[in-house]
């Protein structure tokens, strides 16, 4: 079965083509990550205009790198929830309109579960994207994969799957979740945070220390040269399996304000300027080791509660960080390149809600919902 995934949640423009949620043809992503480093953040308007510039050309190029024509797609998958509404609205009416037009089955998927489905795609085939060169479409930048540029090898080797029931820990830049599954598309939020997400808090602490959005790839890097040790942060007292992140992120700037000795009255943008290339380094080390230890510690508590738990598929954004990979060896990571926002995990999701008996939604009426539960 080939499913045309689309996603436009947030900053990326992206279409993927997969077969049977494991085989990615495609996987096109356009970047707005340009036009946002200059403001420091998403401007949800541009963000929609942009996806409007690059959706069909993104989903044109999809096709044509998968080498398929819409007689050879079986339905449409879009993301419709949650999300910025600007952005949503772009995505969820391309795909209706697409439907319509070319009389595919359109399913509607939710954004936290396509990010956990980036687990089911095939590593080896994953790896693709990573190998490709970047190519530009449209605006933004764009990354491209193909199945027609690897090696034989690559392609048809077939990676282990996770087991149920599992457990999906879910770090992005909107949310911070642990999951429980039973099943396929069978969620159950067990831990969640009170405030900010993690992503959220990576993004934060990047500016308080003057690294270029987004947060979480800029504090990685920055980490690298720094003493992980340097600064003590405190854990946040959150009871059971929730989380919250907003106390580290202001423990992070009573921490900085204290070494370069400024009154907390002290502007937080011009913090930057008094701190040496050091300290941004052993901030960005302490604050990400301190964050990736909090997520493993809440999911040891999950282990604990749930003993009947044959694997852990970790997902979203925060997925990509390297100290979390190695904190979590036994856990499932996607491939770096489908940590983030992508049209393949659209896609890799809807084919098991089809497996799991979900049936399409009505093209002339699919609605978005900006804020909805993975549970709803
Ligand atoms: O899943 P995602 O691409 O978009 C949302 O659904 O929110 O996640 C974006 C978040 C951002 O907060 C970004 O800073 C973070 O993922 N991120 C990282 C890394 N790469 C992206 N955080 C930590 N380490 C990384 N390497
Ligand atoms: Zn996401």
């Amino acid at each position: 079965m080939l499913i045309l995934g689309i996603e436009t949640s947030c900053d990326e423009t992206a279409a993927a083509v997969v077969r049977d949620g494991r085989e990615i043809l495609s996987n096109v992503v356009v970047s707005q990550i340009d036009i946002f480093a200059e403001y420091g953040g998403v401007i949800p308007e541009i963000a929609a205009r942009s996806h409007l510039e690059a959706m069909m050309p993104v989903v044109n190029r999809a096709l044509t790198d998968a080498g398929v024509t819409w007689d050879e797609i079986d339905a449409i998958a879009v993301t419709h929830a949650p999300g910025l509404l600007g952005s949503l609205l772009i995505g969820t009416l391309t795909a209706r309109t697409l439907a319509i037009l070319h009389n595919k089955p359109l399913y509607a998927v939710h954004h936290l579960k396509s990010h956990v489905y980036a687990n089911w795609l095939d590593e080896d085939v994953n790896a693709l994207s990573r190998a490709a060169s970047p190519s530009p479409v449209a605006t933004g930048t764009a990354r491209s994969s193909s199945p027609c540029q690897a090696p034989e090898a690559l392609r048809k080797s077939i990676s282990h799957l996770p087991s149920f029931p599992l457990l999906a820990l879910v770090v992005s830049g909107g949310h911070t979740q642990i999951l429980y599954m039973k099943g396929h598309n069978q969620f159950e939020i067990i831990g969640t945070t009170h405030d900010d997400a993690v992503g959220e808090c990576f993004d934060k602490v990047a500016k308080i220390l003057g690294l270029p959005y987004p947060g979480g790839p800029s504090i990685a890097k920055a980490a690298l040269s720094g003493d992980s040790g340097r600064f003590k942060l405190p854990h946040p007292k959150v009871e059971g399996l929730d989380f919250s992140f907003s106390g580290l992120k202001s423990a992070v700037l009573r921490a900085v304000q204290k070494e370069v000795g400024v009154p907390i009255s002290y502007p937080s943008h011009k913090l930057k300027e008094l701190l040496s290339e050091k300290q941004i380094c052993d901030f960005a080390a302490s604050f990400q080791k301190t964050a990736v230890d909090i997520l493993r510690e809440k999911l040891e508590m999950a282990l604990v509660e749930h003993p009947d738990v044959k694997s852990v598929v970790v997902a979203g954004g925060v997925s990509a960080n390297e100290i979390l990979r190695k904190a979590l060896p036994d856990a499932y990571f996607p491939a770096p390149s489908l940590s983030g926002d992508n049209g393949a995990m659209v896609a890799a999701a809807c084919y098991y809600e089809i497996q799991s008996g979900v049936k399409p939604t009505d093209p002339y009426k699919l609605d978005i919902y900006p804020r909805i539960s993975i549970e709803s």
